[in-house]
């Protein structure tokens, strides 16, 4: 039985990751401060859990943890367009916040003699891009958004407080997560919605970005293998082992909406092709193998969840 804090419960990665825990009869205290991109429908569906309670609150705010095994970090502001349009709540929540958590460890006194673990959740974007071969965990961090220096800066945070102060950490790093639940801004519901209101779908420069895509059930997992089986003061690359030019994603979305398009140059006629991006990072990959050692493996298959993924957003559009 553990007790875990989750922060960013509400929103899509940190949903998965709450629901696992529940699952496991994990006492879990959400923790979010129910920006635009949570959804709140969630505390009604985790609110059945006897072993669910949560607090509405920003991480900068919170004041003191109770005793508890581990705090689980996904509180974050997440999407790289906001981040290159207005900085400030990136360096707040993503830095600042983060910050907060690491004092509120430091100089957690409880009855429980150990300090909690954080368990941050970093980016595969941290690494900055890579052309050919696979990002491991010593690499050194080249970020080139303002979102990834963020977490990177988060980073570098957690390691000093883990080394100065003795604050026990784990530091995770997922590639691009996909999955139902996910806000209309990231690219596979945005086109969908797109295609729902009948527009184009724009797609920064020329869709040739490749992303390794990761199932959001599948980093759930990852979080969970890595809190039993991870060791304190390491950090864990998870990757979903299928990487795709952006383009493809979108190409299968259309054709999976819509079933009577047979061929790709088909599919251009519902992509704008005007927009370009400053800073794109042309492909991420991590080498995940560290994390593979202590059994974990993905189990979702792209290809497969995309339709699912298109027919749930098709016919019941939360956003
Ligand atoms: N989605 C991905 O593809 C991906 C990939 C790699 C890493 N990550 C990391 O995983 C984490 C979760 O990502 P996501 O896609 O689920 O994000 P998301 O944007 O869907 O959700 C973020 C959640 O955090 C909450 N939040 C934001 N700032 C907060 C604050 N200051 N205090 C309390 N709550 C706050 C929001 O209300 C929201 O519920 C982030 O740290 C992100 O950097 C995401």
């Amino acid at each position: 039985m553990k007790v875990v804090y989750i922060t960013g419960c509400l929103g899509f990665i940190g949903s998965y990751v709450t629901k696992k825990c529940l699952e496991l009869g994990w006492w879990v205290k959400g923790v979010d401060k129910i920006t635009y991109a949570a959804n709140k429908d969630l505390l009604i569906e985790f609110a059945k859990y006897p072993n669910f309670s949560f607090v509405q609150c920003d991480i900068n705010d919170l004041k003191f943890l109770y005793d508890c095994d581990f705090v689980i970090n996904l509180a974050a502001e997440t999407h790289v367009g906001n981040s290159i349009s207005s900085s400030d709540e990136f360096i707040k929540s993503n830095i600042n916040g983060v910050h907060n958590l690491l004092e509120l460890i430091k100089n957690h006194r409880g009855e429980n003699v150990c300090k909690p673990t954080l368990i941050q959740i970093s980016t595969d974007e941290t690494y900055g891009d890579i052309s050919v071969g696979a990002h491991v965990e010593t690499d050194l961090l080249k970020p080139s958004n303002p979102y990834s220096s963020t977490k990177a800066a988060a980073d570098m945070l957690v390691m000093a407080w883990g080394r100065t102060h003795n604050v026990p950490y784990i530091i995770v790093r997922p590639t691009n997560n996909y999955g139902i639940g996910q806000y209309v801004e990231k690219l596979i519901p945005k086109a969908i919605k797109c295609l729902n209101l009948e527009r184009k779908i724009p797609l920064h420069n020329n869709g040739l970005p490749i992303r390794n895509w990761l199932h959001a059930e599948d980093t759930a997992n990852a979080i969970i293998t890595i809190i039993e089986k991870g060791i304190v003061g390491e950090i864990y690359n998870i990757a979903g082992g299928f990487e795709q030019k952006n383009i493809d994603t979108v190409i299968k979305i259309i054709k999976c909406y819509n079933s009577e398009i047979k061929y790709d140059f088909n599919t251009l006629n519902y992509i704008d092709f005007s927009c370009n991006r400053r800073g794109q990072d042309v492909r991420y990959a991590l080498d995940d193998s560290k994390l593979r050692s202590l059994g974990w493996k993905p189990t979702k298959l792209f290809d497969e969840e995309i339709t699912k993924i298109v027919d749930y957003y098709k016919n019941k559009f939360i956003w």
